[in-house]
């Protein structure tokens, strides 16, 4: 099993209480928009919705209207195909006009809508964090009991234009590395913008891109399992009251 699980990752939106951490996903939507927004899009979140991590409304006109890829319409005088400034209630759109166009820009692989891809995955933002940082170099790669992959599998050899990642689950991706250097964007908060935080931050933020409900949820949980202890203790108090003398 060359073939590796996922790295820890620990985030704020984890566990039954988890909530959201407003400044990360800001930093994580940084990375998209100047890094993976280049091949992904993210067809089930509008720009509006960065209302919800923070943005106010005269920021996310603005992140709309400088958005580098145009959204796909129809000009009105000639019925043709056309493009126009992305507004605040588009979705984040594909920079590929089609799938055709993608693959051809892509060595023939797709590269997917990123909105749902932490519950599309096994390991969810555990997975995109692996991979974000997992590049290797195939060359003498062995797994944890030290077998070396291509000894095993000489016909394993990376092909050209693939890049070797042992979290991939074919070990070969069609994606470059897209996080390859510090300081590929300068985050605002004064964090560091090492490629850990970076595949970190945008992980966080995927997970919101899939669950922007999540806070309320949990929330909604809590209460649910409060009014049900309440519940509980409530029966059986009266059910010892009703049944004393009876012994
Ligand atoms: C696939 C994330 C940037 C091209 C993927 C996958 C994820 C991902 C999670 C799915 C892997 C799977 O199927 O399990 C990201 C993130 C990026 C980023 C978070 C920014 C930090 C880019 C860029 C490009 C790109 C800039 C283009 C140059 C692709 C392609 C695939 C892919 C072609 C399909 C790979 C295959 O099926 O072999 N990406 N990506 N990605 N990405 Fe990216």
């Amino acid at each position: 099993e060359f073939h590796k699980e996922h790295k820890e990752l620990h985030l704020a939106s984890d566990g039954p209480f988890g909530k959201f951490d407003n400044q990360q996903l800001q930093r994580g939507f940084q990375v998209y928009s100047e890094v993976c927004s280049a091949c992904h899009s993210l067809k089930l979140v509008s720009f509006r919705d960065l209302k919800h991590i923070g943005y106010n409304d005269a920021e996310i006109k603005k992140i709309a209207s400088d958005w580098k890829t145009q959204v796909p319409s129809i000009n009105p005088e000639t019925g043709e195909p056309a493009g126009r400034k992305a507004l605040s209630s588009d979705t984040f759109p594909s920079p590929f006009a089609n799938e055709v166009a993608a693959r051809a820009a892509n060595n023939n692989a797709l590269p997917p809508d990123l909105s749902l891809i932490t519950k599309a995955r096994e390991g969810g933002a555990a997975y995109v964090y692996s991979l974000l940082t997992g590049y290797a170099n195939q060359a003498g790669y062995k797994n944890e009991k030290g077998e070396e992959l291509l000894k095993a599998f000489p016909d394993a050899k990376t092909p050209p234009n693939l890049h070797f990642n042992p979290y991939f689950a074919n070990l070969n991706i069609a994606m470059p590395p897209p996080l390859t250097s510090e300081g590929q964007v300068s985050y605002e908060d004064g964090t560091k913008p090492t490629v850990d935080q970076m595949a970190k931050d945008v992980s966080a933020f995927l997970v919101w891109t899939a669950e922007p409900n999540l806070a309320s949820r949990h929330a909604a949980g809590l209460a649910v399992a409060i009014f049900l202890l309440f519940g509980a203790i409530l029966g059986y108090l009266a059910y010892q009251n009703l049944w004393h003398e009876a012994k």
